[in-house]
């Protein structure tokens, strides 16, 4: 069997007193795209930012290729950050630099590579979002689903070989969503990477798995492949697919 790039085993992430995730075991393999699913606050977020290495687990350990990312010295983690690339919801992208220095931010941070190589990569990474013109524009004076898109070029400047995506298609039009959702399919089959994808967009998060995780009740729940997870048991999951406002989702008082 295949080593996973990214473990989690008996994790649980608290904020003060505010228990987010609790005891959360998950595998994912590499290549493989696992699609992240469930109700707005339950934790999705969360959960890619800890399997990022970019938050701590309350409670048990986060693996990147084996390594724990707690155990890791400085120079480890910067090592082990330079082979993932997130996608923040709401782009999260530096105010003050230009399109293109803020794709050239993380080259800089934690790439060698010479002046022209660095230039050489930002602008191929800009063509892959279609955003070559946008290159000088500051992040305010472009629209949302263009800051969506230049995240997506920040985060695969580096060709990740594990890309995480928070929600790509969110407050995207139609039309700019199935752009979206062929880019990011297109960029997973050239970079060949592992995609850890978030979505509140249903039928996305068929089209992209892969195996889904259902966040809910503090829990992630592996639920399978689209048709697995259509037809899966948990009344949880089936009351956040039919969106139902009524259930144990929101009755237990759990989210
Ligand atoms: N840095 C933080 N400090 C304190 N609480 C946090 C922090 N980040 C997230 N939380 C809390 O964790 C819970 C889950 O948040 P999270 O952002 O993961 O939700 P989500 O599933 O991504 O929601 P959405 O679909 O709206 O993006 C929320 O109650 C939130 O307030
Ligand atoms: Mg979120």
């Amino acid at each position: 069997m295949e080593s996973p790039v990214l473990e989690m085993t008996d994790v649980s992430v608290r904020f003060d007193e505010d228990l987010v995730l609790e005891e959360v075991n998950l595998k994912i393999y590499p290549k493989e795209t696992a699609v992240v699913i469930g109700l707005s606050g339950s934790g999705k977020t969360v959960l890619l930012k800890t399997l990022a290495g970019l938050y701590h687990p309350s409670k048990g350990h986060v693996k990147c290729y084996g390594r724990d990312w707690d155990d890791l010295s400085v120079i480890g983690r910067h090592d082990l950050a330079q082979k993932v690339g997130m996608q923040f919801q709401k782009s999260a992208l530096f105010d003050d630099l230009t399109a293109y220095e803020n794709v050239a931010y993380p080259l800089k941070e934690h790439s060698r590579s010479s002046k022209e190589e660095i230039h050489a990569r930002v602008m191929e990474c800009l063509k892959a979002v279609d955003l070559e013109k946008a290159k000088g524009m500051l992040p305010f004076e472009m629209s949302g689903g263009m800051k969506q898109r230049l995240g997506i070029a920040r985060a695969i400047a580096l060709k990740p070989e594990i890309l995480f995506m928070d929600d790509p298609t969110a407050g995207l039009d139609p039309i700019n969503s199935d752009n979206m959702a062929d880019l990011i399919l297109a960029l997973k089959e050239e970079i060949g990477s592992t995609l850890v994808i978030v979505t509140h967009d249903l039928s996305r998060a068929y089209q992209f798995a892969g195996r889904i995780f259902f966040v809910g009740s503090h829990r992630v729940l592996e639920t399978g492949s689209a048709d697995e997870t259509k037809n899966h048991p948990d009344p949880r999951v089936q009351q956040y697919l039919q969106g139902r406002l009524t259930g144990p989702l929101t009755d237990a008082g759990d989210l």
